[in-house]
């Protein structure tokens, strides 16, 4: 084994004790008869210090000899002591070079040379060597670790659907068409269909982690070509604020758990993260229309709110009603998908919701139509033909329960929860419109 602890794990109890770290070479500063070499691994940083009179020649001479971003391994004792700058140094009995690094380095990993997000992507794997963006990833990992905690113990059951398909969901665009044999099919924009025909099943509660495809055309700083979207469909609701009461319950969790589990890496990114407050405030979306006309901005009733609408309303939001967080729904019938269920005797609005995060949404959801008279209606109006759907419609002929459900993006709900100004930041290898690698 070449590493027994990691520099978080070196406390008071070791002092005196041999010990093994590794990591990358961090820095190294040479007074002479004293040599001082820190090492930074996934946790942190150690000091190794190398005094003449204290080790072994050979480990003497090799600190010098060193490169920034070599990879070494130390054995050693450990030292607390307030003379060092972490309050405990190891003194070295051995070091090995693993590997090494060539000069230049693509990109300065101490963050003192700035980057450009290009390079940055262009070298994802140094990017990460950097505190703050290795923090950002650590904190990912516990986003999904949360989603799945909340959803277990809420009785959902998780799934996989498939992701090569023969028909879209969200509307014609955004699709990636693909040959299978001799058919066309795409990749999947939504698990929509096959989390709904689960409603069938008496699976009753199912969430789904994957990726979603969708072929945006324009670059923007929310939307990738490939995103993780965690899904959810649940059966025997009574309406669509079911739904929404699960989704904001799943969101206050999971900042919560960040909170909790992260303390170390909020602060590396300095960021302070507020406990949302729940319930989440409801908007309908006549009332949006409202207070953004209030804030000098129209929108037409059936249109979408635009980006610039959206951040107004955000705005507004945190201002007056102190909340980050908060749901649009009530929406126009005709803005929506056709598997959302509309009003009794009001068809003009449905049962569709999005929740808006500082301005920018990151879920979708609504309540489904159940009713296959209806939702063949529904499909016919979108101008798509039910023949395509018929797979679809079969799970609703042999009894299909009410039911609702979400898709929530993961990439949205970190770059909103972190307050990050490019979605590119929290995925490892972001697919946009120019990059396909690495
Ligand atoms: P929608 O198309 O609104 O709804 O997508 C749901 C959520 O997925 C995320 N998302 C994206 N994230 C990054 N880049 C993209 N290009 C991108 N597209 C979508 C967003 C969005 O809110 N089937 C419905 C969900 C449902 O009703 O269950 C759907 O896909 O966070």
């Amino acid at each position: 084994m070449l590493r027994t602890h990691y520099s978080s794990e070196i406390t008071e109890e070791l002092n005196g004790k041999n010990v093994k770290v590794a990591g990358w070479v961090w820095e190294i500063k040479d007074l002479g008869g004293i040599k001082f070499l820190w090492i930074r691994d996934r946790e942190g940083i150690v000091q190794v210090t190398a005094p003449k009179r204290k080790v072994a020649p050979e480990v003497f001479k090799l600190i010098p000899k060193l490169r920034s971003e070599d990879v070494v391994a130390v054995e050693g004792v450990v030292n607390f002591t307030p003379k060092a700058k972490l309050g405990f140094e190891i003194i070295p009995e051995r070091l090995e070079i693993l590997s090494r690094a060539e000069s230049p380095l693509p990109l300065d990993p101490t963050g003192k040379v700035k980057a450009e997000l290009d390079t940055r992507l262009d070298n994802r794997f140094m990017d990460l060597r950097r505190p703050e963006v290795m923090a950002m990833f650590k904190i990912r990992s516990n986003v999904f670790k949360a989603v799945r905690d909340f959803f277990h113990g809420e009785g959902f059951i998780e799934i996989h659907t498939p992701k090569i398909i023969a028909t879209a969901t969200e509307g014609g665009t955004e699709l990636f068409p693909m040959k299978y044999f001799e058919k066309d099919a795409f990749l999947a924009q939504s698990p929509q269909l096959y989390k709904q025909m689960m409603m069938a099943s008496g699976l009753d509660r199912v969430y789904e982690i994957a990726p979603i495809f969708r072929a945006e055309e324009h670059n923007t700083t929310r939307h990738l070509n490939e995103a993780w979207s965690i899904d959810a469909e649940m059966a025997f609701i009574e309406n669509e604020e079911e739904v929404m009461n699960l989704l904001e319950r799943l969101v206050a969790y999971t900042i919560s758990y960040v909170r909790e589990h992260n303390e170390r890496e909020l602060k590396v990114l300095n960021f302070e993260l507020e406990e949302p407050k729940l319930p989440f405030p409801r908007v309908t979306y006549s009332k949006a229309l409202e207070i953004l006309a209030d804030l000098g901005k129209t929108v037409e009733w059936g249109d979408d709110v635009d980006t610039e609408g959206e951040k107004l309303l955000g705005r507004y939001m945190l201002e007056n009603e102190n909340a980050p967080l908060y749901f649009i729904y009530q929406y126009p019938s005709e803005a929506k998908p056709f598997y959302i269920m509309k009003y009794d005797g009001k068809p003009e609005i449905c049962r569709a919701f999005d929740l808006e995060y500082r301005g920018v949404e990151i879920t979708s959801g609504g309540q489904r139509e159940h009713r296959v008279d209806i939702l063949v209606e529904q499909i016919r109006e979108k101008g798509l033909n039910p023949a395509n759907f018929e797979f679809y419609l079969r799970a609703f002929r042999y009894g299909m329960p009410p039911h609702g459900g979400f898709g929530l993006g993961a990439e949205r709900l970190i770059k909103q929860m972190l307050d990050l100004a490019n979605i590119r930041e929290v995925i490892l290898f972001p697919r946009d419109r120019r990059r396909l690698t690495p």
